[in-house]
């Protein structure tokens, strides 16, 4: 099974352009799921299904063409499915801090349930082999990296925090629930959280694998945008993540001469330059303006069309090339990590347990050492090009 996950800025067009790959892949042939994990679903929207507003008919897999299925994760109702022990603690415990039940039960849906659960999926769809190829349609860039970091980070708590916490709460509940001021988390909590986490284990080798999941970032051609983008490749590449297509899209045509639009040309011409020059070797495509919305199958054919030659196929595995790379070099070793934008005075580097912990500006990362170098520490870091270089040495 192929991931191709779609990351950007809001509004730059990454449900149209996941809508339209999905379509292209599933006419190739490939049985294909187009997820949106953005909880601002317009997925059905862009497809111009009639759902309603608030539909839950795409709450599962549905089916809108031959081979062709989307799915808008739905949290109420994921809550119901997988959440349900977990969820009903928190929000009593939210009660008793004084909150009505109606505003405890939504307090209880914290951040990052909407993305596990959604990673809950693709992982069973993996080992399933219900797919070939699942379209990630994420969030803005914030909440995609909040995404791909939740697998390192709850295996991060299930090795370091959990077995302590519940260890613990297995000793002292007896007595602590006659004098605490709210109920501790009973151990069947801990059960669901473990069993959760069982469900998601291996996800992240398969988002790490670049003949697995590809990265494509959208943008368009304008600084803002751009600048988002740069960080987004840094966070994804942190993460051990391939980006293997960063799509411009809304270029404006060439043959529009009104005045109007003289300097969004020469915008666009000025930025497209630049994007090309900075992810370079990674591919950049450019996808026009539409004279319209990008409505209905129809349109997102069109859009398709524009996107992929005729008979190309969008899951092909383009780009192998790892975000970093472990290397032994003239008798030191070596962490080798794509991070193109990152400037010299942004980078701190540390050494936790058994792993090396990488921070690029607000961003932080641990990153597991092979075995061999797990005793070392890092003894400075430069930037050759656009490759973060960690050399690691020997502690005396
Ligand atoms: N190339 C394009 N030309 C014209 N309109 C577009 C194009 N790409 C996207 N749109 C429109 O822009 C709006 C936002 O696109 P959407 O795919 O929903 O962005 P995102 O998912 O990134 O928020 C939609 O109304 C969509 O139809
Ligand atoms: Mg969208």
């Amino acid at each position: 099974m192929r991931i191709l996950l779609f990351s950007g800025k809001g509004g730059v067009g990454k449900t149209s352009l996941s809508a339209a790959t999905g379509t292209r892949l599933a006419e190739l042939g490939y049985r294909t799921l187009v997820m949106s994990v953005d909880p601002a679903h317009s997925l059905a929207d862009a497809f111009d299904l009639e759902t309603g507003l608030f539909g839950s008919k795409t709450a599962d897999p549905c089916q809108i063409a031959d081979r062709l299925w989307i799915h808008e994760v739905n949290i109420q109702k994921e809550i119901k499915r997988h959440w349900q022990r977990i969820w009903s603690y928190l929000s009593t415990l939210l009660r008793t801090s004084g909150l009505n039940a109606v505003e405890a039960e939504e307090m209880a849906i914290f951040p990052g349930m909407e993305e596990l659960s959604a990673l809950l999926y693709v992982n069973e769809w993996y080992k399933q082999g219900r797919f070939d190829v699942v379209v990630l349609d994420c969030a803005p860039t914030g909440e995609s990296l909040r995404f791909v970091a939740m697998p390192t980070t709850m295996k991060w708590y299930m090795q370091h925090i959990f077995p302590v916490q519940r260890g613990v709460l297995k000793a002292v509940r007896p007595i602590a629930n006659r004098v605490a001021p709210f109920e501790l988390p009973p151990d069947s909590y801990f059960a669901s959280v473990k069993e959760l986490f069982g469900r998601i284990e291996g996800i992240d080798h398969l988002l790490a694998d670049p003949r697995v999941t590809s990265v494509r970032l959208v943008t368009n051609a304008e600084k803002m945008v751009v600048r988002e983008t740069q960080r987004a490749f840094v966070y994804f590449s942190v993460h051990g993540m391939t980006v293997d297509q960063v799509l411009v899209n809304r270029v404006l045509p060439e043959g529009i001469g009104d005045p109007f639009f003289q300097e969004w040309h020469s915008t666009h011409a000025r930025f497209l330059k630049e994007i090309e020059t900075y992810f370079a070797p990674v591919p950049v495509r450019r996808v026009p303006l539409f004279r319209h919305e990008v409505l209905g199958l129809e349109r997102i054919r069109e859009l398709a069309a524009e996107l992929f030659g005729p008979n190309e196929d969008p899951a092909a595995v383009v780009r192998t090339e790892r975000p970093y790379s472990f290397r032994k070099r003239n008798g030191h070793y070596e962490v080798r990590m794509q991070a193109p934008f990152a400037a010299k005075g942004e980078v701190e580097l540390f050494k936790k347990g058994e792993e090396l912990v990488i921070e690029i500006g607000t961003i932080r990362r641990h990153v597991g050492l092979p075995n061999s170098m797990t005793d070392l520490a890092p003894a400075g870091a430069r930037l050759e090009g656009g490759t973060l270089v960690v050399e690691l040495r020997e502690t005396l």
